[in-house]
């Protein structure tokens, strides 16, 4: 299976920033697939200057397809701005906006109405692995968060252990494989293709550590955030996924 590098932008990014879209466009990374989530003001102009070089995602979806929901945005919505994947249940909206594992599980069957790949978050926190409780914690989020009918099309996992989000800190390889190879068992215990599922690594992902993430048994790419916005460091992590 060919490695995913899906840049997270976050609260980033403005008309400027579209440069670095098309600066990747203009690398064409061949060895694996990628895919960028600006913000939703970006997405539509963003489709535009990927010129079909680079997959736009988003980074969150309201559950209904329309509706009085001020302010949300709809799975449909991203879809007719050109969007073809989002990402869902990240940790910030799981901390600020008080998702649950049941209102994620919403989105992801909302992504995956109006055709959308998913990219459904899971991840411990410190104290949570301080406790030794990160398998059980991620076995309750894969367990809760991803609806039946999830398979190698329509969804893709990112472990994202919330201690390594933009601290610099990073599990160590054998911290990684653990948990890789624990989702992947829950993953073919539940689901028929869940073999070949896409399971993501993020969290401080960055061109210096990127060879040895992508490296280990399971990992099959990364989700990035802050090393995403410069078109040099993402096309760097790039570089680093193993060849198809
Ligand atoms: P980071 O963020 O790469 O800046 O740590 C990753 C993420 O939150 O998806």
């Amino acid at each position: 299976m060919r490695q995913l590098i899906a840049g997270n932008w976050k609260m980033h990014g403005l008309s400027a920033q579209l440069a670095e879209i098309e600066a990747i466009g203009a690398a064409r990374p061949t060895n694996c697939d990628i895919l960028i989530c600006p913000p939703a003001t970006l997405i539509a102009r963003a489709v535009e200057r990927a010129k079909g070089l680079v997959p736009i995602g988003a980074q969150d979806c309201h559950a209904e397809a329309s509706g009085a929901f001020t302010g949300d945005v709809s799975a449909e919505m991203l879809v007719d701005a050109g969007a073809v994947a989002v990402i869902v249940g990240h940790s910030e909206r799981r901390q600020f906006h008080a998702e649950s594992d049941a209102a994620v599980a919403q989105k992801a069957r909302a992504a995956w109405r109006a055709g959308l790949l998913t990219i459904v978050c899971v991840g411990e926190t410190q104290a949570e692995r301080d406790d030794g409780r990160m398998l059980e914690v991620v076995a309750r989020q894969i367990a809760a968060s991803l609806p039946d009918g999830a398979t190698v099309q329509n969804t893709t996992i990112a472990y994202e252990p919330v201690w390594a989000i933009g601290t610099g800190r990073t599990p160590t390889a054998a911290q990684i494989a653990e948990m890789h190879g624990h989702i992947r068992k829950l993953l073919i215990d539940r689901f028929a293709t869940g073999r070949t599922m896409r399971i993501l690594y993020g969290g401080s992902v960055k061109p210096s550590n990127a060879n040895e993430i992508l490296g280990i048994a399971d990992v099959d790419g990364a989700l990035v955030g802050g090393a995403s916005l410069k078109a040099a460091d993402f096309l760097a992590i790039a570089a680093a996924a193993a060849p198809p």
